[in-house]
C-alpha cells in the first residue's frame, strides 16, 4: 500500500535536517512520555487507537440524522470546525450543494456577521434540519449566539420535543454552559475529552460526527491516520519519519530567517485543509514571539494575484505543496479543427496532466526564485490519505513547537480579543474592564 511521502530536498540539506536528529527524538519523546510543556494535552497523540470504541455510537447518530434531516447545521469555531469543513470539503463534490446531495451540511458560529446568520435562518425556514453544536469549553461567544438563535427557529419549527431529537451537542463532560443547557434540554452528546485540545480534535467526535453526518467514511480516515501514528511514532529514527524531518526541516529554515510557510495545492478542494493547517500551526506555535507565519495559496488561481510577490518578493518564504498524485476523475482535452485558441497541443491530455506541468513548472521557479520547497506527495484525495495527512501534521506540530521551546498546546493570545469585546459588550462582571476600556476610547481618539 502507498502512503503520503514528504520530501524536503530543494529545501534544505540532508545534513543539516540530519543535525537535529537527537533534537528531534527527544521531543517525539516527551510527546510519547507525556513530559514536555502542555503535557496534559497530549490525548490527540493516540487517538486514532482510542476513538475506535466510539466509531459505532458516532456512525449511527449520524445515521440517524441523515435520515431526519436535509440540512446539518455544524455550529462551532477555530478547531471545533476547521477540522470537518476541511476534510468534507476536500471529499465531497464540489458542487454538491447544486446536485441537490442530502443532507448538506452548513456551518454557523465560525462568525459573527449578522447577514450570514440572517442568510442562515432564511435558508433554514421551513426545512428539515438539525443541528451539532461544537464547543470544548462550552462558553465561547460566537457558537453560542448561533446555538441560541437557530435552536430557537428549530423549536419554532417542529416543536420542543421534537427539536431536542435533531440537536445534538459535543462538549466537555462536566463543565460549561452547553454541557448544562444539553443535560437540562436532554439533548445527545459526545464528550471532547480534556486531554484534547479544540485544534487536534479533528479525529474526536468533534470532526468525526460532521464528517460521517456527510456520508464520508470515517472508519478509513481512522484507518489512515493509525497508519501514520505508526509510522511516526518515537521509535522511528529521523531517516524513516516523515513528520520528524517536516518538523526538523521548518526549524532549520526558521532559524535561517524564513518566517512564513505557504501550504500550496493544486487542488482546489484542499483550501479548508490549508484553513485547517493555519490555525495548528498559527495556534500551536504563534507565542513567546516566535514561530513561522503559516499561510496559504491555492494554485493555479493565487499564482495569478500572490504569484508574483511569490517569485520575486522579500525573501522569508518557504512552501510545501501537497501533491495529489491522481485525481479521482478524467476529463480528456478535446482536439479542435479550427484551433483558434492555439491549444491542439494539448489535445487528448487529461485536464491533470496540465495540472501537474503546472505544479511543476511553479516549484522550479520558485525553487529558483529563492524559496526553498517541500512537498507532501499524498496518492488520492481520499478519507484514508486524509487521515494519513492529519496525523503526520498534529504530530510535526508537537515536534515543531517543542523544537521551538514554545508550549505547543495552550492559545492565551486567543483571550485578549474576548476580553475587550466583552468590557465593551458591557458583561456582567467586566465592569473594572468596561470603564477602563471607555476611558481608552476616549483618550484614544477612537469612540
Ligand atoms: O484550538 C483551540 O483550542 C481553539 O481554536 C478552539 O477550538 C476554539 O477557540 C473554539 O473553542 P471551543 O471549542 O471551546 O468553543
Amino acid at each position: 500500500m502507498q502512503h503520503i511521502r514528504f520530501t524536503y530536498h530543494h529545501a534544505v540539506k540532508t545534513e543539516t535536517v540530519s543535525r537535529y536528529a537527537e533534537a528531534v527524538s527527544r521531543c517525539q519523546r516527551m510527546l510519547d512520555e507525556r513530559t514536555g510543556q502542555g503535557s496534559d494535552f497530549l490525548g490527540w497523540t493516540t487517538l486514532p487507537a482510542d476513538i475506535r470504541p466510539q466509531l459505532d455510537s458516532i456512525q449511527a447518530t449520524a445515521d440517524l440524522l441523515r435520515s431526519r434531516c436535509d440540512i446539518i447545521v455544524c455550529i462551532g469555531i477555530g478547531g471545533s470546525y476547521l477540522g470537518a469543513k476541511a476534510v468534507i470539503d476536500a471529499l465531497l463534490p464540489s458542487f454538491a450543494w447544486l446536485e441537490g446531495q442530502k443532507p448538506q451540511i452548513v456551518y454557523a458560529g465560525q462568525n459573527i456577521g449578522e447577514d450570514y446568520l440572517y442568510e442562515l435562518q432564511n435558508l433554514l425556514k421551513g426545512k428539515r434540519f438539525g443541528i451539532i453544536c461544537i464547543s470544548k469549553s462550552g462558553t465561547t461567544t460566537e457558537p453560542a449566539l448561533a446555538f441560541r438563535l437557530l435552536k430557537t427557529q428549530l423549536e419554532q419549527q417542529t416543536g420542543k420535543d421534537a427539536a431536542r431529537e435533531l440537536i445534538v451537542c459535543i462538549t466537555d463532560a462536566h463543565k460549561g454552559a452547553l454541557r448544562t443547557l444539553a443535560t437540562q434540554e436532554g439533548y445527545k452528546t459526545f464528550v471532547i475529552e480534556d486531554s484534547i485540545g479544540g485544534r487536534f480534535s479533528v479525529l474526536s467526535p468533534v470532526g468525526l460526527l460532521p464528517i460521517a453526518c456527510a456520508g464520508l467514511d470515517i472508519r478509513a480516515l481512522v484507518d489512515g491516520a493509525e497508519q501514520m501514528m505508526d509510522v511516526c511514532g518515537a521509535g522511528t529514527p529521523l531517516e524513516a519519519n516523515p513528520a520528524a524531518q517536516y518538523a526538523a526541516a521548518r526549524h532549520a529554515l526558521y532559524c535561517e530567517g524564513k518566517k512564513t510557510e505557504l501550504l500550496a495545492n493544486f487542488h482546489p478542494k484542499l483550501h479548508y485543509v490549508s484553513e485547517w493547517w493555519k490555525q495548528l500551526y498559527g495556534e500551536s506555535e504563534g507565542k513567546d514571539g516566535k514561530g513561522i507565519f503559516p499561510a496559504s495559496v491555492d494554485f493555479t488561481t493565487d499564482l495569478h494575484s500572490m504569484g508574483q510577490y511569490i517569485q520575486e518578493g522579500e525573501r522569508h518564504l518557504i512552501e510545501t505543496v501537497i501533491s495529489v498524485a491522481e485525481p479521482e476523475h478524467h476529463v480528456e482535452f478535446p482536439f479542435d479543427e479550427a484551433n483558434l485558441d492555439g491549444l491542439n497541443f494539448l489535445a487528448g491530455k487529461h485536464v491533470d496532466e496540465v495540472n501537474k506541468m503546472a505544479e511543476l513548472g511553479t516549484m522550479l521557479a520558485h525553487i529558483d526564485g529563492g524559496v526553498p520547497n517541500m512537498k507532501i506527495e499524498m496518492p488520492r484525495l481520499n478519507e484514508y490519505y486524509l487521515g494519513e495527512l492529519i496525523y503526520f501534521f498534529e504530530r510535526a506540530c508537537g515536534i515543531s513547537g517543542y523544537l521551538l521551546e514554545v508550549n505547543p498546546f495552550n492559545q492565551p493570545g486567543v483571550e485578549a480579543y474576548k476580553k475587550n469585546m466583552f468590557a465593551l459588550l458591557n458583561k456582567p462582571g467586566y465592569e473594572k474592564e468596561t470603564a477602563a476600556i471607555r476611558e481608552r476610547l476616549k483618550r484614544e481618539g477612537m469612540e
